[in-house]
């Protein structure tokens, strides 16, 4: 058969082990998740409950305009309804954008260590691929700027950063915009923004009104405990929009998702209470690594990076077998650190101190 060539070395995305698989292998009870920089709080319990409750027919396309939903965000996030688009996960909507923008021929500009879907993407759609280190877990904007060239047609930011969970503040990312060519599409990948607490992070919504070749990425993933049912969305000026939503599938949302994310957006005191819990779970990690010498990123997202200065598949490896799923930095790039998701205040202080038995024993065996 005839396929891309560059399809052939590539691999399906790796997601963390499931829960099941580990509690077989190790014949565990209890298995925390910690891995996916999912809510360890679920959903709101208002989304549960339309979940619980729902009675469309299953036989019936959910709606493709998701007009209810696009109506709920607008008015939350005052922008026009044309601004918006959806897609099933903003994985999807990586996609199209790519889709829309890379072929063999222009190239698109990124971080390395940053989130695996740009460059999976780009790989499949055949385009350069130009990625520019990360400084001290930072996007290095003024280098990402010196790879733009007549070619360019994306570049990709994440902020906060997965998985560094370092942001980009309101002037360097102000800065960044103004110089960016206006023919090149600058994706924001904010999947994190609503555990943002720094206080010269930047407003996402007032830099779409300002420039036209920005779109910005946001997900029910992620605070909204909405996983699994898949919903993500963009934000652009509406002559972006116009363009990419054709490359969308046509009922790409599915109905349960819809309503579930509608509910969620009227519950801002649930994404409230996790922020906070988030804030302060952040908090038990940095302490851990300050009492014992272990370097991290500072975190303005739900997930910590930290240093274990040996091969984090080991780190890893103990923490499953005893329990606890996270990430190790091998893949993402930092091969002597993991990602944890922060998980609730118990779920924290568990991993911490399986990791301080970690640390014991490897200092045992030096
Ligand atoms: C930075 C970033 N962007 C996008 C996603 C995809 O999220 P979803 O497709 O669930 O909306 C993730 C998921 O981990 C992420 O970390």
């Amino acid at each position: 058969m005839k396929w891309k060539k560059q399809l052939l070395s590539l691999k399906a995305y790796q997601p963390g082990r499931t829960i099941n698989e580990v509690k077989k292998q190790y014949g565990l009870e209890e298995i925390v998740k910690l891995a996916s920089n999912e809510n360890p709080f679920g959903c709101s319990p208002k989304a549960a409950e339309v979940i619980r409750n729902f009675s469309n027919s299953y036989a019936l396309y959910p709606d493709g305009y998701a007009a209810e939903l696009r109506e709920a965000l607008s008015v939350s996030l005052q922008v026009r309804q044309e601004q918006l688009i959806f897609g099933d996960g903003s994985d999807e909507l990586i996609q199209i954008i790519s889709r829309a923008l890379l072929h063999p021929g222009n190239n698109t500009v990124m971080a390395t260590g940053t989130f695996s879907q740009y460059k999976h993407n780009a790989i499949i759609e055949g385009s350069e691929i130009r990625e520019v280190p990360l400084i001290d877990g930072a996007h290095d904007l003024n280098s990402m700027l010196d790879a733009i060239d007549d070619n360019t047609v994306i570049v990709w930011l994440c902020s906060p950063n997965n998985p560094t969970g370092v942001y980009i503040n309101n002037q360097a990312i102000t800065d960044f915009l103004s110089k960016v060519p206006k023919d090149v599409l600058v994706v924001l990948d904010e999947a994190y923004k609503e555990y943002v607490h720094a206080e010269d992070y930047y407003d996402a919504l007032a830099l779409v009104k300002e420039h036209k070749n920005l779109i910005v990425l946001r997900t029910f993933s992620k605070i909204y405990g909405l996983a699994s049912l898949r919903v993500g969305y963009g934000i652009a000026d509406e002559t972006i929009v116009k363009v990419l939503d054709p490359a969308r599938p046509p009922f790409n949302v599915n109905a349960l998702g819809q309503a579930a994310a509608i509910a969620a957006v009227h519950d801002q005191e649930f994404v409230k209470h996790c922020r906070e819990a988030n804030i302060n779970g952040l908090q038990q990690f940095y302490r851990f690594c300050e009492e014992q010498n272990l370097s991290y990123f500072p975190s303005q997202g739900n997930f910590i990076l930290i240093d274990f200065n040996c091969d984090g598949n080991e780190v890893f490896q103990f923490l499953m077998e005893k329990g606890y799923i996270v990430r190790s930095g091998v893949p993402l790039g930092f091969p002597t650190y993991i990602r944890v998701t922060v998980g609730s205040k118990e779920q924290n202080a568990g991993v911490i101190s399986k990791m301080e038995e970690f640390l014991a024993a490897k200092a045992a065996l030096s």
